[in-house]
């Protein structure tokens, strides 16, 4: 369903304005996404949303239809009501569900009590074997710093304490946090503790693929593709799940367990396929990745434009080819930011028309997440 991103502290300007206008989701829970909450907009809302609304991020999120059973009814379990009732609101209705994980952030107002948390969460959610709390993410890896609150083993819920008084074998498997996810049908091995993965770009990917097929259309052949940041290769499975689309491939990530997860999940490497652990601004070092493909995919979003123009040279040097890049931008500079990026791409190849950045979602109260493409040659 459709929800409005707004920065946390514009939350209950919009949701008034939401109610006051009859498209607040009933029933329906406020998320928290990083820095910015996620509105839920009711069905019967137009779209897009006219003014005051014109501009605000809307981001698709699956949320359960209301249910008088949710996990905070299990809360009561673990905390006296008087306590739940005083941070009302507060409580981390927003959570993560990757294979049989369950991964939450917490605010910290409620922070101390987020063992009974965890506890109320697992008691709710029967299928999950371990919930964790998320710290957010650390490094350049971009990887999750997740503490394991509570178990299921053998049908019997443990705490962080009875997680800990295992025999370590036991331990290490019933806290393992690698796991397959199917994302768009497609199954993607991953494992948050040690390399990025997001399922909140799925929707990106699946406009990757869309993107590709045209080229191979244009192209009249199946395409050569270049993801420098690949992670544990989201983007590439789902490429790779188009028959007759992908040809060359270079996937490579500076994260060694990125990889390793990425070529466990081929099983075998595809011949005229590379994947392997690389800095992606030395690629162009590589006389043999310089003008061999068309399309390069740029999800580095901190440093997209500083990185762009060392890997601009490995595309074709001429014909339709295409670049897809995610940046997180302050809102307010997204201009100049468009303007760096048409001027770096223009020493690359022309395009008939400036590119512009769209915006995906908040990113925390004052940046967004913004997309661009950029079809060089023409096409
Ligand atoms: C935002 S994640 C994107 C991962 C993947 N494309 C996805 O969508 O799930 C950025 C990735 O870039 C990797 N990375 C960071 N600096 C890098 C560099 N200099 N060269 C190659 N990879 C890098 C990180 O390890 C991380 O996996």
């Amino acid at each position: 369903m459709r929800h409005l991103s707004v920065p946390k502290r514009r939350t209950e300007e919009f949701k008034r304005l939401l109610i006051e206008n009859q498209w607040y989701a009933k029933g329906y829970r406020i998320l928290s996404d990083e820095e910015c909450t996620l509105i839920p907009i009711s069905d019967t809302a137009p779209s897009p949303l006219p003014s005051p609304f014109t501009g605000i991020p809307i981001v698709e999120e699956i949320q359960e239809a209301p249910s008088p059973n949710t996990w905070l009814e299990h809360l009561q379990d673990h905390l006296p009501q008087s306590v739940i009732d005083e941070h009302e609101g507060i409580w981390p209705n927003s959570q993560e569900q990757l294979g049989d994980l369950v991964i939450f952030k917490i605010d910290r107002e409620v922070e101390k009590y987020a063992q009974q948390v965890a506890l109320a969460k697992i008691s709710y959610a029967k299928k999950t074997r371990l919930v964790l709390k998320d710290l957010g993410v650390k490094g350049e890896f971009r990887v999750r710093e997740l503490i394991p609150l509570a178990a299921r083993l053998n049908g019997e819920i443990l705490d962080a304490d009875g997680i800990c008084a295992l025999e370590e074998n036991d331990r290490i498997e019933l806290t393992s946090t690698k796991i397959s996810i199917k994302e768009n049908g497609v199954s993607i091995l991953l494992d948050p503790s040690s390399a990025y993965y997001s399922n909140r770009l799925a929707g990106e990917r699946r406009q990757t693929v869309n993107s590709a097929l045209e080229l191979r259309e244009v192209l009249d052949r199946e395409v050569n593709v270049v993801d420098p940041y690949c992670g544990v290769g989201p983007a590439i499975l789902q490429l790779n799940n188009e028959k007759d689309l992908l040809n060359r491939v270079f996937a490579s990530d500076l994260n060694q367990a990125a990889i390793d997860l990425f070529i466990e999940r081929l099983g075998c490497v595809p011949e005229d396929w590379i994947v392997e652990t690389r800095d992606a601004l030395k690629l162009r070092e590589d006389e043999d990745l310089l003008g061999r493909f068309d399309i390069l995919l740029m999800n580095l979003p901190h440093d997209t434009l500083s990185h762009l123009p060392s890997l601009l040279p490995l595309l074709t040097k001429q014909g339709p080819r295409l670049v897809r890049g995610w940046a997180v931008v302050k809102e307010e500079e997204i201009p100049q930011h468009d303007a760096k990026l048409n001027s770096i791409l223009s020493e690359h190849g022309s395009f008939s028309k400036p590119v512009e950045s769209s915006i995906r979602r908040q990113y925390n109260s004052t940046m967004v997440l913004t997309r661009f493409e950029a079809r060089l040659g023409n096409w």
